[in-house]
């Protein structure tokens, strides 16, 4: 008999049908007669409620089933009478896979999110952080099924690199060298060339820049993986190690950025709704998130636009006190993203056309020269979840833009390369993938959306 998933069970049980489940065993109640045991394999937010007889030879097993302890039963699928579930499971058989020690972490009762982060490598049983990753590994799905549907490549870019992409020095350092003997050339410098890669490398903050490279010859691509950050940044909103989704395409501008951002997220928000419709059920029940409905009605309606200049003037014109006072040229600091998305236009909102002077150097100098052809999209509660622009495709404008932020085009010889061959318009965006599923799914805390999280002083599991 083959094993059945409990979702499978659930959604296409008939009665009076053989089952054979491996799952983990949630609660127990036993009485004189009858036995009643929930169950859950991970496939579903729903458990499976287990009958046992009190003739049925398993029954002396109970003793050992306890909270946590993994089985194996077959029995019969039958229609329950019960309140709280439409099936159960009358068993035939019941096997101890492995038992549970009676120090088990996670009892029947509510934990709280700090409590089940120390447990990380338990919480994938909690009611909640089963379905955070389910949210979570659907919404990857969908991404895939979103770029191949609009004739996007994955392209797979390097994890290992050379140069700083956003220019902000916040990198990890890989190396082979011997911390406690470095090596030093004459002039006492420390000797890279007897590194492993013959020059200093580190772990990248972004795949755009070979993004724009396999851009520029499979016209649209996008990356989907794992980039790193050494921000010492304790936030609610900050990984050192996160996944980014950046889309690349040639022959585009920064209008066509923000329209494929805005009908890339507005999918997402639909159909996550169609595929997690238990989870996101349980999530706004207890974590205070949107419904399922008012998720899928985001993906009905049309984002705010406004100019980096207008939104200073909305903000100007605040009657609330930022912490960070706000005038024309201020990095926008979250208190301000949300005060446009919560207050002002109370849905996500893309804001375009920065100060050059906060941005990165690969971002199109506009005809003022002083902003960028730049896009941030915020949502609610959150703030920016994509940054995106259309890329400086000239030249000699670019090399400029590069020296004036200490960046050596002569090390980025490659990518000027770009510029010089066929070099064309393109825009791009990332998506922050763990900014995403925070949104969809409530979680106040981006650590609580990625099964295993990395930051400053946090390295468990
Ligand atoms: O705005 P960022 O820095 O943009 C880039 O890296 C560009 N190279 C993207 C591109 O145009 N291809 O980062 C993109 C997104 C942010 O909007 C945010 O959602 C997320 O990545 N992000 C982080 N998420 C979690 N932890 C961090 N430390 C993050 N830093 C950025
Ligand atoms: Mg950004």
């Amino acid at each position: 008999m083959l094993r059945e998933r409990v979702k499978h069970i659930l959604q296409q049980g008939r009665e009076g049908q053989s089952v054979t489940v491996r799952a983990w065993v949630r609660s127990k109640r036993v009485s004189k007669n009858v036995a009643f045991v929930v169950v859950n394999d991970g496939s579903s937010q729903r458990d499976l409620q287990l009958v046992v007889d009190a003739n049925n030879p398993s029954f002396g097993k109970l003793e050992e089933v306890s909270t946590g302890a993994a089985i194996r039963v077959d029995g019969v699928l039958k229609k329950s009478e019960g309140k709280g579930q439409d099936w159960e499971v009358h068993v035939d058989k019941l096997d101890i896979l492995g038992g549970c020690s009676d120090d088990y972490p996670l009892q029947k009762k509510g934990h709280t999110l700090e409590f089940l982060r120390d447990i990380a490598h338990l919480r994938g049983r909690s009611n909640t952080f089963g379905a955070v990753y389910r949210v979570r590994n659907q919404l990857a799905m969908l991404i895939h099924e979103f770029f191949q549907g609009h004739g996007f490549q994955w392209a797979h870019t390097p994890i290992i690199t050379a140069s700083d992409c956003e220019g902000a020095g916040e990198m990890f350092q890989v190396t082979t060298l011997d911390l406690n003997q470095l090596p030093r050339d004459a002039t006492g410098a420390i000797d890279f060339k007897q590194d492993f890669f013959g020059k200093r490398a580190n772990l990248t903050v972004s795949g755009q820049l070979n993004g724009e490279a396999m851009a520029l010859g499979l016209g649209d691509i996008y990356t989907f993986g794992p980039t790193f950050r050494a921000e010492n940044s304790n936030t609610t909103r900050h990984l050192a190690e996160f996944w980014m989704v950046e889309p690349e395409m040639a022959f585009a501008d920064l209008q066509d950025d923000m329209v494929l951002a805005e009908e890339f997220l507005r999918f997402l928000f639909r159909e996550i709704v169609r595929r997690c419709p238990e989870e996101l059920g349980f999530l706004g029940q207890h974590y205070k998130n949107m419904t399922p409905e008012q998720i899928a009605d985001l993906g009905e309606h049309a984002f705010g636009r406004i100019s980096y200049t207008e939104a200073v003037k909305e903000l100007s014109a605040a009657k609330v006190q930022f912490e960070y006072p706000v005038s024309w040229g201020i990095d926008l600091q979250t208190e301000h993203e949300r005060y446009l998305t919560d207050t002002v236009f109370q849905k996500p909102v893309i804001v375009t056309d920065y100060p050059k002077d906060f941005k990165a150097f690969y971002m199109r100098l506009n005809r003022d020269n002083k902003t960028v052809a730049a896009m941030d999209v915020l949502v609610p509660r959150i703030g920016e979840i994509i940054g995106g622009s259309q890329r400086e495709d000239r030249i000699d404008v670019l090399r400029q833009r590069m020296m004036d932020v200490h960046i050596n085009p002569d090390d980025l010889a490659w990518y000027m390369d770009l510029r010089r061959y066929g070099g064309c318009p393109h825009a791009g965006f990332g998506l922050g993938f763990e900014r995403l599923v925070q949104y969809v799914t409530g979680m106040a805390n981006i650590r609580d959306v990625i099964p295993f999280p990395r930051f400053p002083q946090g390295v468990a599991f």
